[in-house]
């Protein structure tokens, strides 16, 4: 008998490995011995697959190894059976030319190792920007149930009485230290002051936007994303995440089943209420689609219209970090102010419904988490631009820029590729002047190749002399989350695959109008198309290995860069079924 509420053991996927009455099973059962486990420990229980992006590179979850110990106490509680698995780390920090040239191989390696082992349901571990998306793209293919442990945020860094913001103060001392403002003493000061714990970055970049907006779909434990790495709450949260998954399994709630329209519009209307990284446009775009949900650049726009920021947390708000985000109310006060916004009767993976989550929340600190009548920008933080430079869309985070270059026309000054640009930036012979626009290409998703975050291109040495902090820069690469500047990135299609951006040439006119969502080039349409005609596309960047499968597949930033192979709608054969 079974008891309510439960399946039995022969209700479980893991029974086709575990329970049968056939030579695999008796070697199933005899392997799991070699690993030291009695028959009553496992059989008959739901198997819990812990993925663990834990490394010893990567510091932003660099404590995930401890941390699964958490995952699997709150398993075995809940009468289920833990088995970790280490997968592939993302680290942004050390990984070349960048990890998003990575996240649709860990998204594959999620997929087909919870596809091919005895699994029931999977905790998934990361928080460092690609990581996220790869680990939830991989278990929405996979088709089973999934709870996500975010990292969490690190501490927030301090240097001589100042609060430091990961990413955000590095650009910013960096300018410095090449401006003349500081030195070398300054800077190595600095080294040890910057990233002062374990965790993903502490500002709302990218890895906390989209840990944000992993909670906002509701795949996580409430509360979860912003709970400082290192604070003892985040061990309660990983048991609570490891007893959540037993239950999903049990309820048969899958993650396909709370990652709906809905929760995708819910997680939009988040990271733009958040000031988030534009990093998430591509992400959610390209988790929406895993999911079977069709999300747009135009939905972004749309909603960013209606949805006041609301977060003051650097580099989107002036002041706070993530510690002070979590202590004001974390997602939930954040959720809190905005409920005639958002679609409460969906499901999450605690609750039936998002309306029971978010019940009783509370905001802490009104300056952090701001009321709806005095937001931090009167708009969400991202906008979606058109024109001829960028026929199927560019971003830009305009509530990052400096007010006075939103509408903007000046002269392009073109770098065909990164190091070109490192090269010659400061070369005087370049004749940037303030006015100028920065154009850099062959940063894409195919040029870059990876699409790294080239996009906040620096400034010429001798302007940040004059005072000059900010200007405008296009591209069709991304930008850190912790980024800011006006820079418009993503455009689509990218110049590598003979976007208009490969025509542009240094003089021509650009104009940039985020009022009215503009990205022109001045140059009339004969004169392109003349253009058009010499271009000749640059060489492969991988000719063999995984690049060269990545170069055949990849896909335009505007629907999310997945693999053609992978975004596909289509049958999978579970292996346990043959
Ligand atoms: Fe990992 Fe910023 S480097 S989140």
């Amino acid at each position: 008998m079974k008891p309510p509420g439960k399946k039995s053991p022969e209700q479980l996927r893991s029974h086709h490995w575990y329970g049968t009455d056939g030579l695999r099973s008796f070697s199933h059962r005899a392997r799991t011995r070699q690993l030291g486990y009695l028959p009553e420990e496992h059989l008959g229980k739901p198997v819990v697959a812990i993925l663990n992006t834990w490394s010893d590179i990567n510091p932003c979850h660099v404590h995930l190894r401890d941390r699964a110990q958490a995952v699997k106490r709150g398993v075995w509680q809940a009468g289920g059976f833990p088995l970790e698995f280490p997968v592939s780390t993302l680290s942004e920090t050390f990984q070349k030319p960048t990890p998003m040239l990575y996240r649709n191989l860990l998204a594959m390696e999620t997929e087909e190792l919870l596809r091919s082992y005895p699994v029931d349901g999977a905790v998934l571990m990361g928080g460092c920007d690609k990581s996220t998306p790869a680990l939830l793209m991989g278990a929405a293919s996979a088709g089973l149930p999934a709870v996500f442990v975010p990292a969490g945020p690190m501490l927030p860094g301090h240097w001589r009485g100042e609060t430091l913001g990961s990413g955000t103060d590095m650009w910013k001392y960096w300018d410095d230290r090449r401006a003349g403002v500081i030195g070398d003493c300054e800077m190595q000061e600095l080294e040890s002051g910057l990233a002062r714990s374990p965790g993903h970055c502490m500002t709302m970049g990218t890895a906390s936007t989209l840990t944000a907006a992993a909670e906002a779909l509701g795949v996580t434990v409430p509360g979860a994303s912003s709970i400082p790495a290192v604070d003892s709450g985040h061990d309660r949260m990983a048991a609570k995440a490891g007893m959540t998954i037993v239950e999903l399994v049990h309820k048969g709630r899958k993650l396909s089943d709370v990652l709906t329209a809905e929760a995708f519009q819910d997680a939009v209307t988040t990271v733009l209420g958040l000031g988030g990284s534009t990093n998430a446009v591509i992400h959610l775009i390209a988790m929406a689609r895993r999911a079977g949900v069709e999300l747009t650049l135009d939905d972004f726009d749309r909603v960013a219209r209606t949805v006041p920021v609301l977060a003051n947390v650097r580099p989107g708000g002036r002041t706070y970090l993530m510690e002070d985000f979590h202590f004001a109310g974390g997602l939930p006060g954040f959720l809190s102010r905005i409920p005639d916004l958002l679609r409460l009767e969906r499901p999450t993976v605690c609750h039936d419904t998002l309306r029971e989550q978010i019940a009783g929340a509370r905001v802490h600190d009104d300056d952090v988490i701001r009321p709806r009548g005095n937001p931090v920008a009167p708009e969400g933080g991202v906008a979606v631009l058109r024109g001829n430079l960028c026929p199927d869309g560019a971003v830009i985070k305009h509530i990052a820029a400096a007010p006075h270059l939103l509408r903007h026309t000046g002269p392009a000054v073109v770098f065909d590729d990164y190091r070109q640009m490192q090269r010659t930036i400061d070369d005087p012979a370049l004749d940037i002047t303030a006015d100028s626009v920065l154009v850099l290409r062959n940063a894409g998703p195919k040029g870059g190749p990876g699409m790294p975050e080239y996009g906040m291109l620096p400034l010429p040495e001798h302007l940040l002399k004059q005072g000059v902090r900010d200007m405008v820069r296009i591209s069709d690469a991304r930008m850190s989350g912790t980024s800011y500047g006006t820079c418009v990135l993503h455009i689509a299609p990218e110049s590598y695959v003979g976007g208009p951006l490969a025509l542009v040439r240094t003089g021509d006119l650009i104009t940039l109008d985020v009022e009215n969502r503009t990205l022109r080039l001045e140059v009339d349409d004969a004169e392109l198309a003349r253009r058009r005609a010499r271009w000749t596309p640059p060489p492969v960047r991988h000719e063999r290995g995984y690049g060269a499968l990545y170069h055949d597949q990849i896909t335009q930033a505007d629907t999310g860069c997945d693999f053609e192979f992978l975004a596909r709608p289509g049958a999978v054969r579970d292996p346990y079924a043959g």
